[in-house]
């Protein structure tokens, strides 16, 4: 509704809880409804120079002052440093919890009884197996693409193995589908690590006796059918971390989940589209950029010259930084204690020397201060996951197989939701007007 601008509609915008906008082109006064901190994007639309115009919008090309939706998965206060999945601190869950009990607390919003938790496992193992056509389709990727775009093409191809997986409005048949794509995703992974390093893809299965994350480990590492000998601390450092990445709000690639499911599409589909989006370097990928930069810094004695090239703007200190948290990212902090813990097995690294003396210098420099850049989640993890043997090069796709509850709780929760409609944002076109096509020979 709009009107002049006076004080009695100032008042009822006041009792109203509502925002006034007077538009200064024509003068007239708006009251738009204030839900929970925010104005709905379609009541700016009512706002016009004149009648058939279009209406106003909001411009926010990185969405970082867009709301898009009300969740109950995950709450981040990134100025407090606060990251709880359903309610439940990070470091609650990581000192505590194991990955499979937080992808049903991720998935169900609750934590399992007992009962529920056994089920839940006997469901997953019911599924997890290697499927022929992954098989095939690994045989034929090259060794040299890179395991995320392995993973990537493998989640989208999976998805015809599963012609049920396109009835996406049915919630049981999607629940069939998280429990499938929860125990599926391991397998691709370590069928995609096995291709990398020349390892064969046909003839490693699935150990049912072994935990979720100890059956990951098994199926990337055993050789032959000689039992791979994972240190207990590893397999216990590589779960934690499995529950340091499973959710993690609206990022990057659980926004390309919930965009491209929102067209209606099967989940295999949504799911490598977030894979894709994980892979690059500022979101999940950083954890592979932070030691391909820890490899270029030969000594702590380098830190400082290192340092002041990251405050150019030639270049970026990796594994720093984050959109949402202005304060230490809390997940850095756990990872941090584990990092020491992986270290007191595998003994001293000069890596992680040059890492805390980047950390150290970087969280007292005025650059890194003013801008309210701290270490992330990926500084430390990439130095966990050498420290266990893993080349940089597979980091991204253990973050993908832990990323994937959380990215399957908001596919599920939009999809469940009746008001739910295609992801599609709007533009100003700033290209050429209308004009007519020319023959190749005459133009100039
Ligand atoms: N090193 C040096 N300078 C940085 C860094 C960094 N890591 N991050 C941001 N800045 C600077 C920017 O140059 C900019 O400086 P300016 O104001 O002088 O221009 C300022 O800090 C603000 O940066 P933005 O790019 O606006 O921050 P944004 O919120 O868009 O980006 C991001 C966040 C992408 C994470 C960024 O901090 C970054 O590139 N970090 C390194 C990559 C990384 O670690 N990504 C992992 C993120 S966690 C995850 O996805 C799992």
């Amino acid at each position: 509704m709009s009107s002049s601008p006076n004080a009695a509609a100032l008042a009822t915008a006041q009792q109203q809880g509502a925002l006034q906008v007077v538009d200064g082109r024509t003068g007239r006064v708006y009251q738009l409804p204030i839900t929970d901190d925010t104005i709905a994007a379609k009541d700016l639309r009512q706002i016009k120079v004149k009648d058939g115009d279009f209406g106003m919008m909001c411009f926010d090309p990185a969405l970082d002052g867009t709301v898009v939706t009300r969740s109950s998965v995950c709450f981040i206060d990134g100025d407090r440093g606060i990251l709880n999945y359903r309610g439940y601190p990070i470091d609650q869950l990581a000192d505590h919890s194991d990955y499979l009990e937080v992808a049903y607390l991720v998935l169900h919003g609750e934590l399992p009884s007992v009962a529920q938790r056994a089920a839940f496992e006997a469901e997953i193992r019911a599924e997890t197996r290697v499927p022929e056509s992954m098989v095939r389709l690994h045989e034929a990727m090259s060794p040299e693409v890179h395991p995320m775009s392995m993973l990537t093409a493998a989640l989208a191809a999976l998805g015809g193995d599963f012609p049920d997986a396109a009835i996406v409005q049915d919630a049981s048949n999607r629940r069939r589908q998280i429990v499938r794509l929860l125990a599926l995703t391991p397998v691709v992974a370590a069928l995609g690590y096995r291709r990398r390093n020349g390892l064969d893809v046909a003839g490693i299965l699935p150990r049912p006796e072994l935990s979720y994350t100890g059956n990951f480990l098994h199926m990337m590492l055993d050789q032959g059918g000689r039992e791979a000998q994972v240190h207990r601390a590893f397999e216990r450092a590589m779960d934690a971390l499995l529950v340091l990445h499973a959710e993690h709000e609206l990022n990057c690639s659980t926004n390309a989940v919930r965009a491209v499911g929102s067209s209606l599409v099967n989940p295999y589909s949504a799911v490598a589209a977030a894979c894709a989006a994980l892979h690059g370097p500022l979101h999940g990928g950083a954890n592979q950029a932070v030691l391909e930069m820890l490899e270029q810094i030969p000594s702590v004695e380098a830190v400082p010259g290192f340092l002041a090239s990251c405050k150019t703007g030639d270049r970026r200190l990796m594994g720093f930084g984050h959109r949402v948290y202005k304060n230490y990212d809390p997940r850095a902090r756990v990872i941090k204690e584990l990092a020491e813990k992986v270290f007191e097995v595998v003994g001293a690294n000069p890596k992680l020397d040059v890492a805390r003396a980047l950390e150290s210098a970087a969280v007292r420099d005025a650059y890194f201060l003013e801008r309210k850049l701290y270490p992330n989640v990926d500084f430390y993890s990439g130095l966990i996951y050498s420290a266990m043997g893993f080349l940089p090069r597979i980091f991204t796709v253990f973050f993908a197989v832990a990323r994937m509850a959380g990215w399957l709780a908001h596919w599920d929760e939009m999809l469940d939701d009746p008001k739910n409609r295609i992801v599609r944002p709007r533009q100003i076109y700033v290209g050429h007007a209308r004009r007519d096509y020319l023959p190749v020979a005459q133009r100039a």
